[in-house]
């Protein structure tokens, strides 16, 4: 459907972005992408004559002026991964995760040939923060004030600010807010060092993955109580671009699988699947994380604009312990960048 639609995708060398490239590489787009490479690496983007990269942070006014205005459909994912990052460095994650979306605003706003600017908005910024029994978050969820981690208050910010583009200029400015996404092209320490070791232990189930198939134990915070609502990037993926197709400018929708994993059953069905026999290890809660249990919903996305998860989480846990195994000397040379910082690290190289 987007055939020689002309495409940009700022944040495009990430982990969600390489997928969407991907895709849409597929579907026969011709696109640009913007990456100032923070949490990826150019490897991680297919090769194409339909493909453009463009190094820098779309925040840079000439980053902007190169970039121009001539596209059908922008897709913003540049974001200052993740939470743990922005705790350490707030600065960063303002002018690389709220800053970003206004900008990006700012240059659209009265572009004609736009059809759909979507946004990577989160759903850890709505979901309420107990580890009490939860139904699914719905998109008209409250928004709490108190929020654990500027990276939660950028993204929240990101809706404010399209949502008042859309108001004032019409800018067709849709919400996408992810669940936890898990998946191939989620490289552990892509990028630059971000102050933490959450720079290479990104996320739980590439975390999880990785120490599993090295037959190490899996850490388990709290017991792993909390719950997530884990999503397969194939399906986010689908998600953007029905959004981008389907979905009505200044609207939200939920990128859910609706379905709640707890974080031990996450642990167990990773040992399982790599059969790793060595027990988990019970560690403490992380002392900024509030987020207990939460999943999303799926009735509105799938109702407004067609979009329903495809995926398993045991069939999309294999495709990515697949992919993990066969890109170990990838993954190995963005984990050894960090022996200095980390030198535990060293064990695997
Ligand atoms: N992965 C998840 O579970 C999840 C969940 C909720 C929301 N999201 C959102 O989805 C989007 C994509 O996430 P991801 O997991 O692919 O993360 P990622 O870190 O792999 O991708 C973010 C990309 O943005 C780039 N970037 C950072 N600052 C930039 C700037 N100033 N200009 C241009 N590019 C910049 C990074 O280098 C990276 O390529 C993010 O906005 C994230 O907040 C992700």
């Amino acid at each position: 459907m987007l055939k020689n639609k002309s495409v940009l995708i700022v944040g495009g060398a990430g982990f969600v972005g390489s997928n969407l490239c991907c895709q849409l590489l597929q579907e026969q787009a011709s696109i640009t992408v913007v990456d100032n490479l923070l949490s990826a690496e150019t490897d991680n983007l297919p090769k194409s004559q339909r493909l453009s990269f463009i190094l820098g942070s779309i925040a840079n006014d000439r980053v902007l002026a190169q970039v121009g205005k001539d596209y059908d459909y922008v897709f913003h994912l540049a974001t200052y991964h993740g939470n743990q990052s922005s705790i350490f460095d707030p600065i960063a994650d303002h002018e690389n995760n709220t800053l970003t979306t206004l900008k990006l605003c700012e240059h659209f706003k009265g572009s004609s040939r736009l059809k759909k600017i979507v946004y990577s908005s989160a759903g850890c910024t709505v979901a309420k923060k107990t580890y009490d029994e939860v139904g699914a978050t719905d998109e008209d969820a409250e928004v709490s004030l108190y929020h654990d981690s500027p990276y939660q208050i950028s993204k929240i910010i990101g809706e404010f600010y399209g949502n008042y583009y859309w108001m004032k200029y019409d800018l067709p400015f849709v919400k996408a807010r992810f669940q936890n996404v898990y998946g191939p092209r989620e490289i552990l320490g892509a990028g630059r060092w971000r102050g933490t070791s959450a720079t290479v232990w990104r996320n739980v189930t590439p975390t999880f993955i990785w120490k599993s198939i090295h037959k190490e134990s899996l850490p388990l915070e709290n017991e792993g109580k909390a719950s997530r609502d884990f999503i397969y990037v194939g399906d986010i993926v689908n998600g953007l671009i029905a959004c981008a197709i389907n979905g009505r400018a200044g609207e939200v929708y939920n990128l859910a699988s609706g379905v709640e994993t707890t974080i031990k059953e996450l642990a167990e069905a990773i040992n399982h699947l790599t059969n790793n026999s060595t027990p988990i290890a019970y560690t403490n809660p992380r002392p900024w994380d509030r987020s207990g249990k939460r999943f999303g919903s799926t009735n509105k996305a799938k109702n407004e604009i067609g979009f329903q998860a495809q995926t398993s989480l045991e069939e999309g846990l294999k495709k990515t312990i697949d992919w993990t195994k066969e890109n170990q000397n990838l993954i190995l040379s963005n984990i050894s960048k960090y022996t200095y910082f980390m030198p535990e690290l060293s064990t695997y190289l």
